[in-house]
C-alpha cells in the first residue's frame, strides 16, 4: 500500500528520479544522515497526515528531534503522533515552520505551499519524505523492499520475522500493522532498518541499502513513468546501489529478467530453479500451508495465516531474506505462522462458499483503492462495498480522489460521514462521495444516508458468489456485522429450499404488495413444493423464529418498518400448478385466482369467473375468504390441503370447515398449500359474458391506481365505499396517499407513499365514520409488520 496523501498527479511537478528537491532552495545539511540520527533539530513535516509522512515523523521524535508538522487535516495518526510530541496544525503557515533547522515534504504538497514558498525565500533546507527516509536508513544496514504489490505486507512481515529472530530492526512500512506496533519504528539496538520503497515517483532509487526484495514489476504508475522500461530503470538503479544480496520473485517474469544474471541474487518462488522454493502449496479459506526448499534441500513447513497465493509469494521472500541473515527456519516458520492482519484490516466476519464478509478500517482514497483491489484479487464473482465517510474535513478535501477510488467495486452504497470529533461542516455529506463516484464513471453507486439502514440495502444485493466489504473508520462494521448474523440464518433456510427455491435477506416487501408500500422482510423465501414448505414451518418452529406467509400481497398492508422473522412466499414449482378433472380444478397456493377463473373458461366450467376480480392468489384468496360480485371463495372450494405448525399435511373438506365473512379462520396458524375449486359445465359464451361483466365492474367501479383493494369491511348497515363517499372522504389526502375518487372504500398510492401515511388516512377515515355517523369500521386489510 502506498503512503497516503503521495498524489502523483502532484509529484509531477517535483523534480523526478534524481531525489533532489526543487532548484535553487536547498542549503542541505552536509552529513544528512548524521543529521538526522546522531543530532537532534527542530524539523517541520509538511503533509504530516499522510501514512507515509506520519511514519516519517514518528521516527524523528523517536529519534529525539523536536517534530512539528501540518496538514490541511488531521488524522487518527496526527492524533496519536501528538500524544507522542508532535506540534501538530491543521494548517500550512509559515510562521508555525520558523523555528526548524530543516522541512520534509511530503510529494503531495504543491511546490506553492506557503511553508515552502517561505523556506526557498530564507534559505532553509528543504529535503522530500523519501530523501529522509534515505538519509535516515544509511545509518543502518538498509533493507528494501520494492515492487509493485504487497510491498506494505512483506516489509511488515520482514520487520516481524527479523524482530522475533533477536535482531531488533527499525522499520518503515506504508500502513499502521498492529503487529508491529506502529508503521515505523526506530530500535537503537539493531542494526538492520527495513523499509518499504516507494516506486511511484521514482524515488526508491535514492536508498543505498545492503539487500534488496524485489516483489513483482510491471507497468504501473503510468502518469509517471513513459513505458515498463522507464519503470525498469528505477529498479536497475536501485539494484546497482544495493551493496548486498537481491533477493527477487523468480516467477515474476520483469523481476526476473532483471535479476537472473545478478551474481548476487538469491530467487525465490515457485519454480524449481528458485534457490527458496516452495512446494506442495496447500490454499485453504484464510490460511496456507507450504514446504519450502532451499536449493533442493527440504528446510520445512510453513503456514500462513493471511490469505492468498500472493502472500505465499511474499512468505517466500521473507524467508530467503530472513535465512540469509542467519535465522534458523524454525523460527521464521514460527514467526510467519503468527503473522495476522489486524482487527479491521481486511478482518473476515463472515465465510462460506457463498458469501464472504470482509470488514477493513480503510478510509482514505488510497488505502480504499488498495483494500478494493485485494478484495477483488480474493476472486469471488462481485464485491459489494459499504462506504462510510470518516470526518468531515477530510470527506471535503478528499472528494475527488474518493470519486476516483471505488472502480474496484461492483456496487458501493455511501452513507452519511462519521463526524469523529469535528462539527458538521454545511453541505459535507455522503452524497457529496456519491456524487463524485457518479461523475468519475461508476454506474453502481448509492446514498443510504441512515447508517441503520445500509445493511438492508447491501444485504438485499446479495447474491451467490459475493465478497463484502465495509470501509470505513467509523462504525460501519456493525452494518457488515448485522448482515453477517443474518446471512447464518439465511443460508440454513437456502440449504432448505435447494437450488430452485430463493431467500433473500430484507427483501422489500412494497415490491411484493400491491399497494407498494412497506419495509424490508428479514428473511424473504420462495420454496417450490409441499415438502420445503414444511421443512421450513419446522425450522421457524425450532429457531423461534416468526413466519409470515405472503400471497400476492393484494391485500396487506405492511409498516415501514418491514417484517421480522421469515416471510415465506409459496411460488413456482408446485405452487402455481392448476389441474382440471372434470368440473374440478386443484390450484396451488401461489396460483393466481384470476388464473383458476381462466382455466374454468378453458375447460368449459362456469361459475368461477368472478374470481377473475379478486387480485390475489388461491393462498390469500382462501385466508380472507375473499370475494367480489357478490361471491365469496368458499362457495366455490370444496377441499383445502394445508400444512399445520409441525408441518404436517391435511386436507379437509368444505363441510368440515369453518368460514366467515373475509375470514377463514384456519389459516391463522396453518397454512395453505392448494385447495380444489368447483364450478359447473358452462356454455363458453354464458362463461365469456359473466368474464366480461366482472372485468366492466372493476374497470368501471374501481380505481386503476395501485391500491390494496378495498380497506374496510362492508359494516352491516352501508358499504364502506359509499359510506366513505357520503361523508365527503374522497381524494382527501395524507402524503401520498389519497383516497380514490373512483372508491370510498380504495386508498391509492400516488407513488411513493409511506405505510405510515396510508395508515394515518385510515384513522382518520374511522374517525369520521365514528364521529359523524357513529358506525365502527373494521379493516379488510391484514396490516402486519414494525413501525418505521
Ligand atoms: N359506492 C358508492 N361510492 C363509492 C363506492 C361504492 O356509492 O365510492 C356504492 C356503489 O355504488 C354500490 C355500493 O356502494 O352501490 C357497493 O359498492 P361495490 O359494488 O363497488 O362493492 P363493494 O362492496 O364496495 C365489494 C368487495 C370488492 C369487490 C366488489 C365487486 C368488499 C369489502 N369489497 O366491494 O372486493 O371487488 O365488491 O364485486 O366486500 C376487496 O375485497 O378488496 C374488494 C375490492
Amino acid at each position: 500500500m502506498k503512503p497516503v496523501s503521495e498524489d502523483r498527479r502532484v509529484t509531477a511537478q517535483a523534480p523526478q528520479q534524481t531525489g533532489s528537491a526543487p532548484a535553487g532552495i536547498r542549503t542541505l545539511p552536509p552529513d544528512l544522515p548524521a543529521f538526522f540520527t546522531r543530532e537532534q533539530h527542530p524539523i517541520h513535516l509538511v503533509g504530516v497526515a499522510g501514512s507515509g509522512m506520519s511514519g516519517i515523523a514518528a521516527l524523528l521524535i523517536e529519534l529525539g528531534h523536536t517534530v512539528s508538522g501540518s496538514d490541511k487535516v488531521s488524522t487518527m495518526e496526527t492524533d496519536r503522533l501528538q500524544r507522542l510530541g508532535l506540534r501538530f496544525r491543521e494548517q500550512h503557515r509559515p510562521e508555525d515552520a520558523d523555528s526548524a533547522d530543516l522541512i520534509v515534504f511530503s510529494s503531495a504538497i504543491k511546490i506553492d505551499n506557503p511553508i515552502l514558498v517561505s523556506a526557498r525565500d530564507s534559505g532553509k533546507a528543504i529535503v522530500r519524505r523519501a530523501e529522509a527516509l534515505a538519509a535516515i536508513m544509511r545509518s543502518k544496514r538498509g533493507i528494501v523492499i520494492a515492487g509493485m504489490h504487497g510491498k506494505t505486507t512483506t516489509s511488515a512481515m520482514t520487520a516481524h520475522v527479523l524482530r522475533e529472530g533477536g535482531l531488533h530492526p527499525s522499520h518503515y512500512v506504508g500502513a499502521e500493522i498492529p503487529i508491529l506496533g506502529t508503521n515505523a519504528h526506530w530500535d537503537p539496538r539493531g542494526a538492520y532498518f527495513v523499509a518499504e520503497g516507494d516506486e511511484s515517483d521514482g524515488t526508491v532509487a535514492l536508498f543505498h541499502p545492503e539487500h534488496t526484495l524485489i516483489l513483482n514489476i510491471e507497468e504501473e504508475h503510468l502518469d509517471f513513468y513513459a513505458d515498463l522500461d522507464a519503470i525498469e530503470k528505477v529498479f536497475a538503479q536501485l539494484i546497482t546501489q544495493t551493496a548486498g544480496k537481491v533477493f527477487y520473485n523468480i516467477d515474476d517474469k520483469n523481476a526476473a529478467r532483471l535479476c537472473r544474471s545478478l551474481t548476487c541474487a538469491i530467487a525465490y518462488g515457485f519454480d524449481e530453479a528458485a534457490d527458496y522454493c516452495a512446494v506442495d502449496i496447500r490454499l485453504k479459506d484464510f490460511a496456507s500451508t507450504f514446504r519450502v526448499n532451499h536449493r533442493g534441500q527440504p528446510l520445512g513447513e510453513a503456514v500462513l495465516n493471511v490469505p492468498g497465493q500472493h502472500n505465499v509469494h511474499n512468505a517466500l521472500g521473507v524467508i530467503a531474506l530472513a535465512s540469509e541473515l542467519g535465522i534458523p527456519f524454525e523460527k521464521i516458520a514460527k514467526s510467519l505462522a503468527k503473522f495476522e492482519h489486524a482487527r479491521r484490516r481486511f478482518e473476515i466476519k463472515y465465510d462460506s462458499p457463498r458469501f464472504l464478509l470482509v470488514d477493513d478500517y480503510g478510509h482514505h482514497p488510497t488505502e480504499i483503492r488498495a483494500t478494493l483491489r485485494t478484495a477483488r484479487s480474493v476472486g469471488r464473482k462481485r464485491v459489494l462495498t459499504l462506504f462510510q465517510p470518516h470526518r468531515y474535513s477530510r470527506t471535503k478535501a478528499l472528494r475527488k480522489e474518493f470519486g476516483c477510488a471505488f472502480d474496484d467495486a461492483d456496487r458501493v452504497v455511501v452513507t452519511d460521514v462519521y463526524g469523529s470529533s469535528e462539527a458538521p461542516i454545511p453541505g459535507v455529506t455522503g452524497q457529496i462521495i456519491v456524487d463524485e463516484i457518479v461523475a468519475h464513471g461508476h454506474h453502481s453507486v448509492s446514498y443510504e444516508p441512515r447508517l441503520d439502514w445500509v445493511h438492508r440495502a447491501v444485504g438485499n444485493m446479495l447474491e451467490s458468489g459475493d465478497l463484502v466489504l465495509s470501509l470505513g473508520a467509523g462504525n460501519i462494521h456493525e452494518q457488515l456485522s448485522a448482515i453477517a448474523a443474518d446471512l447464518v440464518i439465511a443460508e440454513k433456510l437456502k440449504e432448505i429450499v435447494g437450488e430452485n427455491g430463493e431467500v433473500r435477506l430484507y427483501e422489500p416487501l412494497s415490491k411484493h404488495t400491491t399497494l407498494r408500500v412497506g419495509g424490508p422482510a428479514q428473511f424473504w423465501v420462495e420454496p417450490r413444493n409441499e415438502k420445503t414448505f414444511a421443512a421450513l414451518i419446522r425450522f421457524c418452529r425450532d429457531e423461534s423464529l416468526p413466519l409470515f406467509v405472503i400471497g400476492r400481497g393484494s391485500n396487506l398492508l405492511v409498516r415501514d418498518g418491514g417484517v421480522r422473522g421469515v416471510v415465506v412466499h409459496p411460488c413456482g414449482g408446485d405452487f402455481d400448478k392448476i389441474e382440471v378433472k372434470g368440473a374440478e380444478i386443484t390450484a396451488g397456493a401461489g396460483a393466481k385466482l384470476k388464473e383458476v377463473a381462466y382455466a374454468g373458461k378453458a375447460a368449459g366450467i362456469g361459475g368461477l369467473e368472478w374470481l377473475e376480480g379478486i387480485p390475489g392468489t388461491v393462498g390469500g384468496g382462501l385466508r380472507m375468504n375473499a370475494g367480489a360480485m357478490g361471491a365469496q371463495t368458499f362457495e366455490n372450494v370444496t377441499r383445502v390441503r394445508y400444512l399445520d405448525a409441525n408441518g404436517g399435511v391435511h386436507t379437509k373438506t368444505r363441510d368440515e370447515l369453518e368460514v366467515y365473512y373475509r375470514n377463514f379462520p384456519l389459516l391463522e396458524k396453518n397454512f395453505a398449500v392448494s385447495a380444489v375449486f368447483r364450478g359447473q359445465p358452462a356454455p363458453l359464451e354464458e362463461i365469456v359474458r359473466k368474464l366480461e361483466a366482472s372485468q366492466e365492474k372493476r374497470r368501471t367501479s374501481q380505481p386503476a391506481a395501485k391500491s390494496a383493494g378495498c380497506i374496510f369491511k362492508n359494516p352491516d348497515s352501508c358499504p364502506a365505499g359509499k359510506l366513505v363517499d357520503e361523508l365527503g372522504l374522497k381524494n382527501s389526502s395524507v402524503g401520498k396517499a389519497r383516497v380514490s375518487k373512483v372508491h370510498g372504500n380504495f386508498i391509492v398510492n400516488d407513488g411513493g407513499a409511506t405505510a405510515a401515511e396510508v395508515l394515518e388516512l385510515i384513522e382518520k377515515i374511522k374517525a369520521t365514520a365514528r364521529a359523524k355517523r357513529g358506525i365502527e369500521l373494521e379493516t379488510e386489510v391484514q396490516i402486519v409488520g414494525e413501525p418505521g
